[in-house]
């Protein structure tokens, strides 16, 4: 293995701080061409089918929340699921499938069902040649570089970029002017270097006081939900905390009975059309004693509300997600550091499942 931690304590820390240079080198790799065949096949499907596993399911299923505003239907499946979708799979729809080593089990025989059954399937994935990237109709690289954690960081920002750029594409394609949103994706690698630079801090100190908490929820809307299962899944992956992520809406119906005094709860901001119905969310917890935590826009009044915010420079509607998973990665990074266990090498993972 030729990779190396270059000064870093481990590939996870490095990792978080990569992304800037990944999302700046998934960008400028981005082939417009490529883009637009995708959306044009995205526009003309019927059913938009989008698969993936752990991480990269969060990616697609932030796609997903965009796809009706195209008149779309999105069909998210999380990939060891697909058999019960099997028979909806027809050659008029479409496939987006997830993967960033390309070489997950599950992943792969759900291109296979769908290609079986004639659905053109687009792959997203961060290794050339692999596996999925052999058995797609069509390939969007991210260019990540290796990712050696097996917690993912740089590959999900990376694939929601690429997700995001695709999005675009087919607004372009749908005659919308795109020049602001194109504007906004470019700048997501000087996003990322400031949410870098301007969250560790916050996100160092909020870890040492999640250190002996056994559970969390982290709780969104809209497009937030997904930053919320990423955030609860690496909270969960390397610190070993039981972390649920739970639409904010609906937590009111179950989770908010086990909420009593410090219990944490971990609010996504980031999906600017949901942020005033997640502060009664927060209400909600707060009445019974929770620990409410969040990350916020900077300047606004949400941190206010809050126990404890962290700030996330004001980024767009399409890099909000890459915005507040960025905290949401550090703090469960430094909950494991805290906590004393090695985040590189989580008990139980692999970095790659091949077994069903
Ligand atoms: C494993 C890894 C995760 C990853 C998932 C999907 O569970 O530990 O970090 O998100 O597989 O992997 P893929 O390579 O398909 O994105």
């Amino acid at each position: 293995e030729m990779a190396t931690k270059g000064g870093y304590p481990h590939f996870m820390f490095k990792e978080i701080y990569e992304q800037p240079e990944s999302l700046a080198s998934t960008a400028a790799g981005l082939e417009p061409a490529r883009l637009e065949a995708a959306a044009n096949a995205l526009l003309a499907a019927r059913n938009v089918y989008i698969v993936g596993a752990g991480t990269s399911y969060h990616a697609g299923l932030i796609l997903a929340h965009l796809l009706p505003r195209l008149k779309l239907t999105p069909v998210p499946i999380v990939a060891s699921e697909y058999a019960a979708y099997e028979p909806l799979f027809d050659k008029d729809d479409f496939a987006i499938a997830v993967s960033q080593s390309g070489e997950t089990i599950d992943t792969i025989k759900a291109v296979r069902a769908m290609r079986e059954r004639g659905v053109r399937v687009a792959a997203v994935t961060n290794v050339v040649g692999s596996t999925l990237s052999r058995e797609s109709d069509l390939v969007i690289y991210t260019r990540a570089g290796p990712e050696i954690g097996v917690a993912a960081t740089k590959t999900f920002t990376t694939q929601v970029l690429t997700l995001s750029a695709l999005y675009v594409s087919a607004l372009r394609l749908l005659g919308y002017d795109v020049a602001e949103r194109e504007r906004e994706l470019k700048a997501a690698p000087d996003l990322a270097r400031r949410v870098v630079e301007k969250t560790a801090g916050t996100a160092k100190d909020l870890a040492r006081r999640l250190r002996q908490k056994p559970s969390a929820y982290y709780l969104g809307r809209g497009a937030a939900l997904p930053v919320a299962m990423e955030g609860a899944l690496k909270l969960k992956e390397v610190a070993y905390i039981h972390a649920e992520a739970y639409p904010a809406g609906e937590s009111k119906h179950g989770p908010i009975a086990l909420v009593e005094e410090d219990f944490p709860v971990v609010f996504v901001f980031s999906d600017p059309a949901t942020r005033e119905k997640t502060l009664s969310n927060v209400a909600e917890m707060k009445a019974r004693g929770a620990f409410a935590i969040g990350t916020v826009p900077a300047r606004s009044d949400y941190a206010k509300k809050l126990d404890v915010a962290i700030e996330v420079p004001d980024a767009g509607e399409l890099t909000a997600p890459i915005a507040h998973v960025i905290p949401l990665q550090m703090l469960a990074y430094f909950a494991a550091v805290e906590r004393g266990y090695d985040p590189d090498k989580p008990r139980n993972l692999a970095k790659t499942v091949t077994v069903e």
